[in-house]
């Protein structure tokens, strides 16, 4: 790869006087455009850059002509060396950076992406003049995202390597594992300025919680690629979705030793997980998430895809749809660090989970039926910082990552190119001021996070009562489940006949105040009303969905004030609840099934008998 470097023309090696600045300088550069961050690198010997003063232009569709010192792409593929790595053609106005080109005439130049390097595009060769119009959609091969089913040994290999040599590096190196996994969350003080600005950022409970999750391992692709030295290694996802697959990735349990970076033994992983024990069917269901066409709801809202609209906020509630089931429950379900969002991407499975949830973001997408990512400002243009494989600091925005193929070139295998077309990113607005506010403030819960009244009016139906604040008098989460009564008076009964008669009137029920003690590994199964005697399980007439609590613990962070917000899981019963009440009008009776693994027939293995949370109050909430 280095070698393309020396094609270089002289005359486009100009030395400028910033070199270094962006290593040394403490400020977020933009992660956007990505196909060089920071200065171009005509790479000579490490260490030594020399670089070029320009920048890539704005990109989008019909990009306007670069501005002096800038490039854009070139609508034609590499026809060099630069076609031969990934490159292709920018067009550049140089004419304030060489005295031979004068002011409004461009260059064409093809340009060579190093992977390992900042994912940096290297002029390659001078190609002569050039004129409009110019093109902004990059010539290049996208990296393409492979379920870990089809991964080859030596793919699995470069894999291992990668995450080792990561783990290898220490916890104040931005670039090494366990640096990477507490931006995620963390139990650990962070001690060194970069640890107490970048851990503890995930977006959980609102809007943020599908954009986030992909710069964070967008990121995390591009540092793995470069920590294995490997220009072809691209983070593979698990497909849970597939009933074959339902069993940790072999590569991650065997072999089970510590050669092996991404096995982890007991209790970092359950035993059983470790020895090939699946997820259930309804953990990985996700039907009636995907149902939803609306990706947004208002704060204090769960019928949406993505989430409650709230401003960023690390352990928001409620979860989202989709956030919720199957997201949470998987982690539940796996256990050990994955159970818990402040260990769980110390578990390298973690990166795969998500990778599969990025791709279902995609996929939800592509039913089309009106879908569409959030177009409100504050989504689009809020930034969020990470850090690329050299170490530098940057951020990216929501209207930054929407087009996987075009703004951070990646696809996954079973995706065609054409999502991006019906779906291209919205028109990009950035650097502005009052966007850039969250870049250093994602640990503290920003005002105006508290949960907002739903556009409906909310009316509540049922209860088992008032939220008890005596902890005994709290309703148990353990290894045995709960059945929890909640009558119903005829006029209750009747009111819910009326709202689910006229849609949109919905029937919720609502776990509220939810507190968290431990994460063992198990969740709910919930059920209304289900028959008699029934085998309960998914198809069980009465199935209202699971209950996690992954996320919900509001922790106790450095700088993080205690939490005063009501945590609380909300499900649409709708669909159910006249048959329920048919079968016993007198009241409805709440069923709370713990979960963990399952054997290979698909049958449930016992749970731990541990006490993982309480709940205040069950209610029966019209909307
Ligand atoms: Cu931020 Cu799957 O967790």
């Amino acid at each position: 790869m280095r070698s393309l470097l020396l094609l270089l023309g002289a005359a486009l090696l100009i030395a400028a006087g910033a070199d270094g600045a962006a290593a040394s300088s403490p400020e977020y550069v933009p992660g956007y455009p990505l196909y060089c961050q920071g200065p171009l690198t005509p790479g000579a010997p490490s260490g030594r850059e020399t670089t070029t003063p320009f920048h890539w232009a704005s990109t989008g569709a019909g990009a306007a002509s670069p501005e002096p010192r800038q490039c854009s792409w070139a609508d034609r593929t590499g026809e060099g060396p630069e076609r031969l790595s990934w490159g292709g053609n920018a067009i550049c106005d140089f004419s304030g950076a060489m005295k031979s080109v004068p002011a409004g005439a461009y260059i064409e130049v093809g340009v060579a992406r190093d992977p390992l390097a900042g994912n940096c595009m290297h002029l390659v060769r001078y190609i002569g003049a050039a004129s409009p119009p110019f093109s902004a959609v990059p010539a290049l091969a996208p990296f393409v995202r492979q379920s870990i089913a089809v991964l080859t040994s030596s793919q699995i290999a470069s894999l291992r390597h990668g995450i080792q040599v990561m783990m290898g590096r220490p916890n104040f190196d931005v670039t090494s594992y366990s640096f990477q996994a507490n931006i995620h969350a963390t139990y650990d003080s962070p001690f060194w300025s970069n640890q107490k600005e970048s851990w503890n950022q995930c977006q959980h409970g609102s809007y943020y919680f599908f954009s986030w999750h992909r710069m964070y391992l967008y990121f995390f692709d591009r540092i793995l690629r470069a920590a294995a030295g490997d220009p072809k290694l691209v983070l593979p996802y698990w497909n849970w979705t597939d009933p074959a697959q339902r069993t940790l990735p072999v590569a991650f349990r065997i072999p089970a030793n510590v050669g092996n970076p991404l096995y982890i033994a007991p209790p970092g992983r359950p035993a059983l997980l470790d020895a090939g024990m699946q997820l259930g069917s309804s953990a990985v269901e996700y039907k009636t998430e995907f149902a939803n066409v609306a990706f947004d709801s208002p704060a204090g809202t769960v019928d949406s895809f993505g989430g409650q609209i709230a401003s960023p906020t690390q352990f928001n509630s409620p979860h989202g749809a989709y956030e919720s089931q199957p997201h949470d429950i998987v982690h539940t379900a796996l256990g050990g660090l994955m159970a818990d969002p402040g260990t769980a991407a110390q578990d390298p499975v973690f990166w795969l989970h998500h990778a599969n949830v990025d791709r279902m973001w995609n996929t939800w997408l592509a039913q089309g039926g009106g879908r569409h990512n959030p177009t409100d400002a504050a989504w689009l243009n809020t930034q969020f910082t990470f850090y690329d494989e050299a170490g530098h600091a940057v951020y990216l925005t929501g209207a930054e990552i929407v087009d996987t193929v075009g703004q951070l070139n990646y696809k996954y295998d079973d995706h065609p190119d054409i999502l991006q077309v019906l779906y291209p990113p919205p028109n990009i607005t950035r650097f502005l001021p009052e966007a850039r506010q969250f870049a250093m403030s994602g640990k503290q819960a920003m005002p105006g996070n508290e949960i907002a009244a739903p556009q409906r009016a909310r009316e509540e139906l049922a209860t088992s009562g008032s939220a008890p604040r005596v902890a005994l008098q709290r309703i148990e989460l353990g290894g045995t489940g709960a059945r929890l009564a909640v009558p119903l008076t005829d006029a209750a009964a009747g009111r819910m006949r009326v709202l689910v008669a006229n849609a949109p009137h919905q029937v919720y029920l609502r776990f509220d105040d939810i507190r968290v003690d431990q994460s063992s590994g198990v969740y709910y199964e919930v059920y209304v009303n289900p028959p008699a005697g029934a085998k309960l399980d998914m198809h069980t007439p009465g199935y209202v969905g699971n209950l996690s609590l992954f996320g919900l613990k509001p922790h106790a962070m450095a700088g993080r004030p205690a939490p005063v917000r009501n945590v609380y899981a909300e499900y649409d019963i709708s669909r159910l609840v006249g048959e329920a009440v048919a079968r016993d009008p007198k009241g409805l009776t709440v069923v709370l099934v713990p979960r963990g693994l399952f054997d290979l027939r698909g049958e449930p293995l016992p749970v731990s008998t541990k006490v993982q949370g309480t709940l205040g109050t069950v209610r029966i909430i019209g909307g």
